[in-house]
């Protein structure tokens, strides 16, 4: 190579790097705009990070995280360094995912501090019950390679739910989990557990999007003051969503994608979202919707989507 080739490649280099370095400034200029209130939500903005809510035991959680359902090894562990490298500090997992390893691969490859993150995983039906539970927490942490967890769920509301949640509770109190919580509870099922528990779960995370916006069930959370997360927030593309027309018709008018209108519905909410994706254009894309706000006509051609069911009658 001669002395101009050498020249326009340090160059082209600098450029490319450049515009990567602008598209993630883009995307993190958007989260200075401060403080936001949603009904009775209050959403704090701070630095360049995600909006959060607080919690009903005080810690902040951030309102839009990266789902990794599905991602396994090198796709996972990339996905995952990806989204933490272009801002997203909320990453959600599951032993029966099968992927807590490559998820922890990732988190340390992004290079990002431990007290910057917000990780969560779940308990499987497989591991109910008091001893098994403790078990299981300790088997995802060294897969995870961590000390801690900031979110610990009962996945199912299935087995031995009451020795799980003592168990949890145990090692909420030693400090090994920063919040306890659960995830496809009805309120009755959350009731009872209430009803015998000594802390309160902080989440419940329920499938929720367009199609079942779970209206009764976001109320009875509101209520009891169980913040609400979301699953599959796209409804993993099912039912036609990323070529519906209506929210075509939406995004058009704020300049937005499908998926930014979907996330941004659910931000607006007040609801926590974890959409998953192996496109790192995606990945950007689903942070970029803190500049936009839906309005009333939105809101009400977006409730008029609701199917009322789950789009996974499979899972049962
Ligand atoms: N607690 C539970 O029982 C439970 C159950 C299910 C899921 N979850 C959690 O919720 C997370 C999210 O749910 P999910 O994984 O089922 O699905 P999802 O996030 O609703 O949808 C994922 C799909 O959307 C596509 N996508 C993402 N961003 C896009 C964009 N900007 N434009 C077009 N397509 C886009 C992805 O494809 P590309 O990869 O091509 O972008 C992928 O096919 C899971 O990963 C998991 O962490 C929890």
């Amino acid at each position: 190579m001669n002395k101009m080739e050498k020249k326009n490649q340090s160059e082209g280099i600098k450029r490319r790097e450049f515009l990567q370095n602008s598209a993630v400034f883009a995307v993190s200029a958007i989260f200075l705009s401060g403080y936001k209130v949603y009904g009775s939500l209050s959403v704090s903005q701070m630095g360049n990070s995600i909006p959060t809510v607080k919690l009903n035991n005080g810690i902040p959680m951030p309102m839009l995280g990266f789902g990794t359902n599905t991602l396994n090894g090198s796709v996972c562990e990339r996905s995952v360094s990806d989204a933490i490298s272009v801002g997203y500090r909320l990453i959600d997992t599951a032993k029966v995912y099968g992927n807590e390893e490559s998820v922890g691969a990732g988190i340390k490859q992004s290079g990002v501090k431990r007290e910057e993150l917000f990780i969560t995983s779940k308990l499987w039906v497989d591991d109910s019950g008091y001893e098994n539970a403790k078990k299981a927490f300790e088997t995802t942490l060294n897969k995870l390679g961590l000390e801690y967890l900031d979110l610990y769920l009962i996945h199912r509301p299935r087995g031995d739910v009451k020795g799980s949640w003592k168990a949890m509770e145990e090692l909420y109190g030693k400090g090994k989990i920063r919040a306890i919580g659960v995830s496809n509870f009805e309120p009755d099922q959350l009731d009872e557990l209430m009803a015998n528990a000594k802390i309160k779960p902080a989440i419940n995370q329920i499938e929720t999007h367009v199609f079942f916006q779970e209206h009764k069930l976001y109320e009875a959370l509101k209520k009891v003051k169980v913040q609400m997360e979301a699953w599959s927030p796209f409804a993993a593309g099912r039912n036609g969503i990323f070529s519906n027309q209506t929210l075509a018709e939406i995004g058009k008018k704020h300049n937005k994608s499908i998926a930014q209108v979907c996330l941004r519905w659910h931000h607006q909410r007040g609801i926590v979202a974890i959409p998953r994706s192996t496109q790192k254009a995606h990945i950007i894309e689903n942070l970029d919707i803190f500049d936009f706000e839906l309005d009333k006509s939105d809101l009400q051609k977006i409730a008029t989507l609701d199917l009322n069911k789950t789009q996974f009658p499979e899972w049962g």
